[in-house]
Formats: structure tokens, sequence, C-alpha cells
């Protein structure tokens, strides 16, 4: 694969967990613990590619409507992996975020997060973007809000297209050059609405556990064909 068309950042919604396991009559669960697998692999393939920014939707604002149960099981399958894989991540220049709003999860969950975000904040290889609790609007909506309560002197002034980028979460990461979206979806749900202005975007049947190198390779190579305009000619 050419590394000059190969995407600097690649967004994945990671989706079809529920139907992987219904396929094989498991529990919802067995999908989603399956998912975790598909993001180590999937994960590995792009710190191999050079690939600088891997940012994958793993609990979206409106995913607090599920069963409580599956709720909790996803709440503790994040603590497991976050301990199962903590080690590996420091060891492989891994610099892992989880962006999204925090404050509403658990003080466990919340400072296993903010534990790990500390030990591999020096992760020079790729950055993994966990976003969990995340909405692109809620993002949208705090960015503005910190504007304004940070706002001390030119209250009136206006807002500008920088001010916006410079309060998202992603605020110190380049946009998504590709988004892969999985189990045949073709709608958005609310993944990263400012970021994706131009970025290319892939839908694939296949579902989230079954997305491994092979399934990225196929989306690497559908990106590398792209003619990337922005709106020029
Ligand atoms: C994506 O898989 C994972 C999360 C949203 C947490 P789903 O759980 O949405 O799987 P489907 O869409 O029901 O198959
Ligand atoms: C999007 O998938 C959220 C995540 C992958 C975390 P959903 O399964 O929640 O989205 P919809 O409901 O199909 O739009
Ligand atoms: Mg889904």
């Amino acid at each position: 694969m050419d590394p000059a068309k190969l995407p600097q950042h690649i967004a994945i919604i990671m989706d079809g967990n529920g139907r992987w396991a219904k396929q094989r009559k498991l529990p919802r669960a067995a999908g989603h613990k399956e998912g975790v697998e598909s993001l180590r692999h999937v994960l590995q393939a792009c710190g191999e590619l050079g690939i600088k920014y891997l940012t994958v939707y793993a609990f979206s604002t409106e995913n607090w409507g599920r069963p409580q149960e599956e709720v909790d099981f996803l709440m503790g399958l994040f603590s497991f992996a976050i301990d199962r894989e903590i080690n590996s991540l420091v060891k492989n220049q891994v610099r892992l975020q989880f962006l999204g709003r925090l404050a509403d999860f658990s003080p466990q969950l919340k400072k296993k997060m903010h534990d790990a975000m500390e030990k591999t904040k020096q992760g020079g290889r790729i950055t993994l973007n966990v976003m969990v609790n995340y909405g692109g609007r809620a993002e949208l909506i705090d960015a503005v809000n910190e504007i304004i309560e940070h706002r001390t002197q030119n209250a009136n002034q206006r807002i500008e297209e920088q001010d916006i980028q410079a309060h998202l979460y992603t605020r110190d990461i380049p946009d998504p050059d590709l988004v892969i979206r999985t189990a045949s979806e073709f709608r958005v749900s609310n993944f990263l609405l400012w970021q994706i202005a131009y970025a290319e975007i892939y839908v694939t049947p296949v579902l989230w556990p079954d997305f491994r190198r092979e399934q990225l390779l196929a989306a690497l190579n559908d990106f590398s064909k792209r003619e990337r305009r922005f709106g020029k000619l």
C-alpha cells in the first residue's frame, strides 16, 4: 500500500455487535466482547501501517436509552478492557484518550479512564481516541459553553470557525480523512458532526466483531482510489 495514499486519521462507527451475537444465538454482550478483540486487531494494524490517529465510537449519548443490563455490561467491559490492555498500550506507545462527557460515568470508571490517559499520554506512535458518552451535538454545545465561559473581554466578538475547533474534545488532532461504518447502516448517528465535514465515508456490511486487519485493508484500498477535492477543481 502506497503510504502517501493512506489516511492520517481513521474514525470508525463500530456497529453490528448485537447482530453478530444474534446470528450466533448468543447474548448481545458476547458481540460487544468480541468487538473489543476487533479493536485490538485494528489498532495494531493501524500502528503497523503508520496511521497516526484512530478514533472509535464506543458509546453514544443516546446509548443510555438501551436496557439497563446492556448499559451496565458495557460499563463493565470498558473497565475490563482498560485493565487488560493498559500495559500493552504503554509498551506499544499508544496514547489512549477517552473523549465525551466522562462526568456522567461512575467515579470508579472515571478514575480508571483518567489514570489510563495519564499512563499513556507520552505514547507517540498512534493516538487512540475512544469516544464514550459522546454525541456530536453534545460536543458542540460543550465547545460553545466553554467559549462563553472563557470570554472575559470582547464579550460581543463573533465566534469563528477556529474558536469552535479550538474547543472541541478533538482540539489537538486533525479531522478524520476516512470514516468507516460497519454493519451496513448509512447514517452518522451523531458521530463527529463537525470533524467529518470533508471525510471520505466507507460503509461495509461486515459486522464489527468480524472486522479485522483484512477488512481494514479493503477499506484503505477503497480510500486510496478516492479523489478528494475539498470543494475545489
Ligand atoms: C455497536 O453495536 C456497539 C454499541 C453501540 C455500543 P450495536 O450494539 O449497536 O449492534 P447492533 O446495531 O444492535 O447490531
Ligand atoms: C452508533 O451505533 C453508536 C456506536 C457505535 C457507539 P448505534 O447502533 O447506537 O446507532 P443507531 O441507533 O443504529 O443509529
Ligand atoms: Mg447498532
